[in-house]
């Protein structure tokens, strides 16, 4: 199975290049210079010759606080480019899992959100990527959405980076702890990704693995639960001792608004894809060896 994944340096595609060998697929990263989101022009060209089965479209204007004020930038990049993307993969006839985010909602639900509430983004990046999973879904009936939140990896940047760095420099670290979500390592989800893109190829008729899905570990947190995980981790493994401050999110002014509620419902993913997130608990450690 030969899979092309947007975006090179970033946490998903670096974690879909390791993982790969596991399930017998090859994975081929496209990005910056030869694909620029941003330029409305057409990839097909560029995919046909990489001659791939699948797309996974993972590349994205990630700078969630960033894009309230370049918001034309995060629109081009998340809407338009995934839509330009999918529309070449239907000229291929191939199917794109697509990347998205539980910052499509608004968090005000209490429990968590199923693949069929009705999105609401508060940020300029939540409605970029919820503009890119429609055109993604609108351009072929065979595709897939796969919403994640609060990627870790030992790639990239991330929380998880952040906290080590930070617990290097200071004794207490102030964290917000009203906002809830899934931890979620990128080696996980390029399994879970893996795993869909396997089942879509070994059954392509069946509709009901098309479509969106979300892709959560059971175990959630808030941001202040992560860092004193991570922190405990460190006190254990390294014998440093950092406090970790509960704040609220008015304690910590962002130019983004984010949902309070993150949490994503992933039954649908496990009954029909059979794929099931670790607990964020069981796969943090080894990044954190590799972070370190
Ligand atoms: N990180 C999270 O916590 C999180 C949470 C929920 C959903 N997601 C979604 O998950 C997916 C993967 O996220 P990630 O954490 O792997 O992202 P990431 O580490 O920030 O990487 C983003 C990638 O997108 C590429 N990119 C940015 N602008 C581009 C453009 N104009 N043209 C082509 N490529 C461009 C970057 O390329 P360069 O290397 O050239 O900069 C980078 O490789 C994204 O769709 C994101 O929206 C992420």
């Amino acid at each position: 199975m030969r899979i092309v994944v947007t975006g090179k340096k970033g946490q998903l595609a670096q974690s879909l290049l390791e993982r790969a060998p596991a399930f017998d697929a090859t994975v081929i990263a496209i990005g910056r210079p030869e694909l620029d989101l941003a330029d409305a022009g057409s990839p097909l060209a560029l995919l046909a010759a990489e001659r791939p089965d699948l797309i996974v479209s993972a590349a994205a204007y990630t700078a969630v606080d960033k894009a309230e004020s370049e918001p034309a930038l995060a629109h081009a990049v998340n809407g338009d480019g995934p839509c330009a993307l999918a529309s070449a993969a239907a000229d291929l006839g191939i199917p794109v899992i697509h990347v998205s985010t539980d910052y499509v909602f608004d968090g005000s639900k209490s429990e968590p959100w199923a693949e069929d509430d009705t999105p609401g983004p508060v940020s300029v990046y939540g409605a970029s990527k919820l503009a890119g999973e429609r055109a993604v879904l609108a351009a072929s009936p065979g595709n897939m959405v796969v919403r994640i939140g609060w990627v870790y990896s030992p790639f990239g940047a991330n929380f998880a980076k952040t906290i080590l760095r930070l617990a290097g420099e200071r004794d207490v670290l102030r964290i917000v702890a009203d906002q809830t979500g899934g931890p979620s390592s990128a080696l996980d989800i390029a399994d879970g990704i893996l795993a869909m893109a396997r089942n879509v190829r070994d059954e392509p008729q069946r509709a009901d693995l098309r479509g969106i899905f979300h892709m959560a570990p059971e175990d959630t947190a808030t941001w202040a639960d992560f860092a004193e995980v991570i922190c405990a981790w460190l006190a254990a493994n390294r014998g440093r001792h950092v406090t970790v401050e509960r704040i609220a999110t008015s304690d910590y002014p962002t130019a983004a608004r984010r949902p309070a509620n993150s949490r994503l419902d992933s039954r649908r993913l496990a009954a029909i894809h059979g794929v099931r997130m670790p607990p964020w608990r069981t796969s943090l450690p080894s990044v954190l060896e590799r972070l370190i």
